[in-house]
């Protein structure tokens, strides 16, 4: 049912954890499933210096959160918010039919992280959107 890349990123995820002086953190939820995704990130100068994640969810939230946090890793913000749960997916070579918006958790943890940082030097940045899951 998984490819061996998402099996991979479950059984190792990378970059779990906390950045204690993060400059950047997101959450997001899924309100159905009840899990829950924390991003924190450590931004100089605009590119991501570091970032870790907590996932308090299925299998497929973890090895997304997991591809997605070292995609982002060295990119600056702008570099990372194009990043969709498309292109994680493909780099972990595909994903079921009904894991599909598990993935799209990673990409609103990071969108929201960013816009964390965005409000926090002085940016009109909207609320992060409510992230509905449809399973
Ligand atoms: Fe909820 Fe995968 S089942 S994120």
């Amino acid at each position: 049912m998984y490819s061996e890349k998402v099996m991979e990123h479950f059984a190792n995820p990378r970059n779990v954890g906390e950045i204690p002086d993060a400059n950047a953190v997101g959450q997001v939820g899924n309100a159905k499933c009840g899990d829950i995704m924390k991003m924190y990130m450590k931004i100089e100068d605009n590119v991501i210096k570091d970032v870790k994640f907590k996932t308090f969810g299925c299998g497929a939230a973890i090895a997304t959160s997991s591809m997605a946090t070292e995609m982002v890793k060295g990119k600056t913000v702008d570099e990372a918010l194009q990043l969709t749960n498309k292109a994680v997916m493909e780099a972990l070579d595909g994903l079921p039919k009904e894991k599909i918006h598990c993935s799209v958790l990673a990409e609103e943890a990071i969108q929201s992280a960013i816009n964390d940082y965005r409000r926090r030097n002085g940016e009109d940045v909207p609320e992060d959107k409510e992230y509905t899951c449809e399973h």
